[in-house]
């Protein structure tokens, strides 16, 4: 069995590690020169809309799947004649695009934060009247680690944020005040089988993730998430792993995006979880059973972001992963995962080795 990766980033890298244990071989597609999945297969160092290269991954792999969410869709229609595409394209549409996936989330009865869609520079003030302020103005589409993002707090402030990230189709967002952001992680294979690994909750710091701690000890805020994770894999037809974020307030959770692919916040499953996020997505997409999403203690993660400071290195009883990227300012260069028999336990951990990190 063959898989076609697009992208070969950490993600794919991880999945191709995942790969090695399903005796499964991965080929990636990736424009960069030294990709860190580079160790794990080979690349075909084209753009990701190269038709030639797409046409080439089709023919030569069973599956194609992606880790990189901004893959042109009609470049990934073309192949879809040739070869199975998993998650579903349409799936991948939609969390491209803010919006869309805003509209997915209100068909489904899925709560969300307020919101209003800007064309023109006079819709920014109509949506501050609506939404109050407050407010957050994001880019719909191609946002990452919280770029292409404007925190408008005072009606002065319109005119910066046009200045910053308009020009585009933008959107802007009530200002949730939330007790705290946590992710669902979800599976399903084309026979329709779902596991949902328990939840996590994440810490963000300038719109980049730098915890991860789960399981959480929270069955209601559990139950409701995994309905809605639920509802978006059945509605989508969805094949792969799929991760929702949400906010939570009070007993609330409110929607914010979801990720048609493996994420950031569920790299604790590769220590944290009998099966990690990683593998159960090659199982959804090769057709293979899923496997257990059963904990194994409290885990936590820590990224380590612009460098990987030696004493990350030094740390005893911790699991380092370093994705052999060159460190550059603001980063994703690794992480590092703890599991303890106690969230106590795992929560200490977690703050020591951010203390030391960062
Ligand atoms: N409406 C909002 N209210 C409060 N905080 C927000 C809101 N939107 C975004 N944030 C904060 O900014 C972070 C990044 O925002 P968002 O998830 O929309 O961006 P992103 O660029 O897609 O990030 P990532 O790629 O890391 O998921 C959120 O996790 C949250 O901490
Ligand atoms: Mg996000």
């Amino acid at each position: 069995m063959r898989v076609g990766i697009i992208g070969a980033g950490q993600l794919g890298q991880m999945l191709g590690f995942a790969a090695r244990d399903l005796d499964i071989e991965c080929r990636f597609l990736d424009p960069s020169p030294s990709p860190p999945a580079g160790v794990c297969g080979e690349i075909i160092q084209r753009p990701f809309d190269d038709a030639a290269a797409l046409d080439e991954l089709a023919r030569t792999c069973d599956v194609i799947t992606y880790e990189f969410e901004n893959v042109p869709v009609a470049a990934l229609q073309r192949i879809l004649q040739d070869v199975p595409v998993y998650p579903p394209i349409d799936a991948l549409r939609q969390a491209q695009d803010r919006l869309y996936e805003k509209q997915l989330f209100t068909a489904l009865g899925i709560p969300l934060p307020g919101h209003h869609a800007i064309g023109a520079f006079e819709d920014c003030a109509v949506a501050a009247d609506k939404l109050g302020l407050p407010m957050v103005v994001k880019t719909r589409r191609l946002g990452y680690d919280g770029k292409g993002q404007f925190v408008v707090r005072k009606p002065a402030d319109i005119e910066k944020a046009w200045k910053t990230v308009g020009g585009q189709a933008l959107i802007a967002e009530q200002w949730v005040t939330f007790d705290m952001e946590i992710s669902a992680i979800g599976v399903r294979n084309a026979a329709g089988d779902i596991r949902t690994y328990p939840l996590t909750r994440n810490v963000h710091r300038d719109g980049i993730l730098r915890t991860s701690q789960a399981p959480l000890d929270t069955p209601d805020l559990e139950q409701k998430a995994s309905g809605y994770m639920r509802q978006l894999l059945e509605h989508l037809e969805y094949v792969g792993v799929l991760a929702l974020e949400l906010f939570v307030r009070g007993d609330e959770l409110l929607a914010n995006e979801f990720a048609p692919r493996v994420h950031n916040s569920g790299h604790w499953t590769i220590e944290g979880s009998a099966t990690s996020q990683f593998e159960n997505h090659l199982r959804a997409v090769t057709g293979l059973p899923l496997g257990s999403t059963r904990s194994l203690g409290h885990a936590g993660m820590v990224n380590l972001i612009g460098e990987i400071p030696n004493a990350a290195r030094e740390l005893a009883a911790t699991h380092l992963h370093d994705y052999g990227k060159t460190p550059r300012e603001g980063r994703k260069l690794g992480h590092i995962t703890v599991v303890s028999e106690t969230s106590a336990g795992r929560d200490e951990l977690v703050d020591s080795v951010s203390a030391t990190v960062n």
